[in-house]
């Protein structure tokens, strides 16, 4: 079974630590981070309009702080799941030769999901909209974990 699961986004600021916390209320057991393909937010917690929308469903995200993905976490984590397919591709160049850790994209998790990209909120503003695909692709992800034992 899949013990160790990696958030990926841009930033490390939106989406993945939202998928992070997310995750982690739905299976505590299961150690879990995130982090970004780019460096440009490491140290910083949460980006606040994300942090707010998030405590309005009750998830705190206020104590995550952003770091970025390393060559290292494809052995340190089992599966690496990416929010579009900007971070996939910038995770295949980090991948270290030999490495065959899993990335998988996050909102095809999701029941009925009619997208493969959970949208960057940075841009689109849509702070709900997002984290309502990665609740749903959360949940989805939880249950193909469950299925897979
Ligand atoms: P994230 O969103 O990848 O979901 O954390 C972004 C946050 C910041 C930037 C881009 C995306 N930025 O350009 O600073």
């Amino acid at each position: 079974m899949t013990s160790r699961i990696l958030f990926v986004c841009l930033g490390n600021i939106c989406r993945s630590p939202t998928a992070e916390a997310v995750f982690r209320r739905l299976m505590p057991q299961f150690p879990c981070d995130s982090a970004g393909t780019s460096g440009w937010h490491v140290g910083e917690p949460p980006y606040g309009p994300m942090q707010k929308v998030a405590a309005a469903r009750g998830i705190g995200l206020s104590d995550l702080r952003a770091r970025q993905v390393k060559p290292e976490d494809f052995d340190a984590f089992d599966l690496i799941v990416a929010m579009d397919a900007d971070n996939v591709r910038d995770l295949e160049a980090l991948r270290p030769p030999g490495n065959r850790t899993r990335v998988r994209l996050l909102a095809p998790f999701a029941q009925g999901a009619v997208g493969d990209t959970v949208p960057d909120p940075y841009y689109t503003r849509d702070f709900d909209g997002t984290l309502d695909i990665i609740e749903a692709a959360a949940r989805g992800l939880r249950d193909s974990l469950k299925n897979a034992t």
